[in-house]
């Protein structure tokens, strides 16, 4: 049993990314990257973007920027995968295979469409009105981009929790009728990612116009932290640390100890200006050495190009064997296979076989039926799909029930029952 827990993420091209995206995404996932036991995917959700913007010159600059963003702030290609979502031809090849198992229904009640849907009937107009079946498929895309790499656990933000259920049903529901070939994923939701306040002490968001550029030229960034929205204290007054954004965006990149100084500093009533430089530098301290690299990808677009392709191949190595699986599973076959394939298939279904599930409690369990869907396991509540997986897995190997509780046989079904639909189950490979 491997013990490889795998994240992955996306990043939509749409944008600049801005000092709120450093503190919030990018730096926590560049540092999580380099964790032990983990196998780490980042990719340009250059598709996605597509859903919301129709300028391709923005959408070719935006990938350029936000690839040379990520590499600059420490991403290892060589240590993880980095890709773009469009090099990768099995996430559209997955999506349809998704589409047909996903009932219209479930992609009504995803949030994105939903807002939309009632804005137009706020608005008296039709409910599909500026509805793409792009902006309606954005789940099932997003779910392709999870499920192709078998990945455990998905960092987002809350609003983001819905597609990763989705995501863990579309699985659920292939897995159903084709076989156990797809891994349930897990939304991983960090509360304690801090939110960095902008400019005028909002989040910090392009909507809002309240940004600090992460690498942009060094006088700029400077004229916007200038420009942070302090109260009227004068010189010598003391200020006040809660409440003050630019208390806060310091303490997102200064020690404990050189916060500890600040918040003496606004007791004794340092002034705002010295205040501001001294964020400035400390930002600037860290941001420099980045920058270097950043202005240098952005100028030899080549590079990063390259840096892209060979990232593509690498995470196609996985892709590509998966989706040969996924394939070969629903049925699209070489023709010259299809008589001994179709004797096993009916072999296949009438076998004893594993549901995964999770309940109203919040928890995955999972039943082991007979060949005829008689129940003959039930499991407890487990924490994460991927510990009832992984009891699943250790049932499989051991053929046997461990008697722990976890998972025990059903009314009048005896454990030799048990026993013998697990070794019919292990004879079969399945
Ligand atoms: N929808 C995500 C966002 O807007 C971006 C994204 C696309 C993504 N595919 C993904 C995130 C897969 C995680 C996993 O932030």
């Amino acid at each position: 049993m491997t013990d490889i827990v795998r994240y992955l993420t996306g990043i939509t091209t749409t944008g600049t990314p801005h000092l709120g995206n450093y503190v919030g995404a990018i730096r926590p996932a560049v540092e999580a990257s380099r964790r032990a036991g983990t196998e780490n995917f980042y990719f340009l959700a250059d598709y996605h973007a597509l859903i919301k913007c129709d300028e391709p010159a923005r959408i070719q600059r935006s990938t350029l920027e936000i690839a040379a963003c990520w590499l600059a702030a420490g991403l290892d290609p060589e240590q993880v995968f980095f890709y773009r979502q469009s090099d990768i031809p099995e996430i559209t090849e997955l999506t349809w295979l998704l589409t047909c198992v996903t009932g219209k229904g479930i992609l009504n009640r995803a949030h994105a469409y939903k807002a939309q849907v009632d804005k137009n009937t706020a608005a008296g107009v039709d409910v599909d009105a500026d509805v793409t079946m792009g902006l309606f498929m954005y789940p099932v895309l997003m779910a392709a981009d999870i499920l192709l790499f078998k990945a455990h656990k998905i960092p987002v933000g809350r609003d983001q929790v819905q597609h990763i259920e989705m995501a863990r049903d579309m699985a659920q529901s292939y897995n159903h009728l084709y076989g156990e070939h797809l891994v349930l994923p897990e939304a991983a939701v960090d509360e304690s990612v801090a939110l960095l306040p902008g400019l005028d002490g909002r989040k910090m968001s392009k909507s809002y116009d309240n940004v600090i550029a992460l690498f942009g030229p060094r006088e700029q960034v400077r004229k916007q932290i200038f420009s942070i929205v302090t109260d009227s204290r004068a010189p010598g007054e003391p200020k006040e640390t809660e409440g003050s954004a630019l208390f806060q965006i310091y303490q997102a990149f200064a020690s404990p100890e050189d916060t500890a100084r600040l918040r003496q500093a606004y007791a004794d009533g340092i002034s705002w200006a010295d205040a501001k430089q001294m964020l400035f530098e400390h930002i600037d301290r860290e941001i420099a050495p980045m920058r270097e690299r950043y202005e240098h990808l952005v100028n030899h677009p080549e590079e990063l190009e390259r840096i892209l392709q060979a990232g593509a191949a690498k995470a196609r190595t996985r892709a590509t064997p998966l989706m040969r699986e996924l394939r070969q599973a629903v049925g699209l076959r070489n023709l010259g296979a299809v008589a001994g394939a179709g004797r096993k298939e009916k072999a296949k279904s009438a076998l004893p076989s594993f549901k995964q599930y999770r309940e109203a409690d919040g928890l995955f369990y999972f039943k082991f039926v007979d060949a005829q869907g008689k129940l003959l396991v039930q499991s407890a509540g487990f924490a994460s799909p991927r510990e009832a997986g992984q009891f699943i897995a250790a049932l499989k190997q051991g053929g046997t029930l461990p008697g722990d509780g976890k998972a025990v046989a059903a009314e009048g079904v005896s454990t030799d029952q048990v026993n013998s639909a697990l070794k019919a189950l292990a004879e079969t490979g399945n």
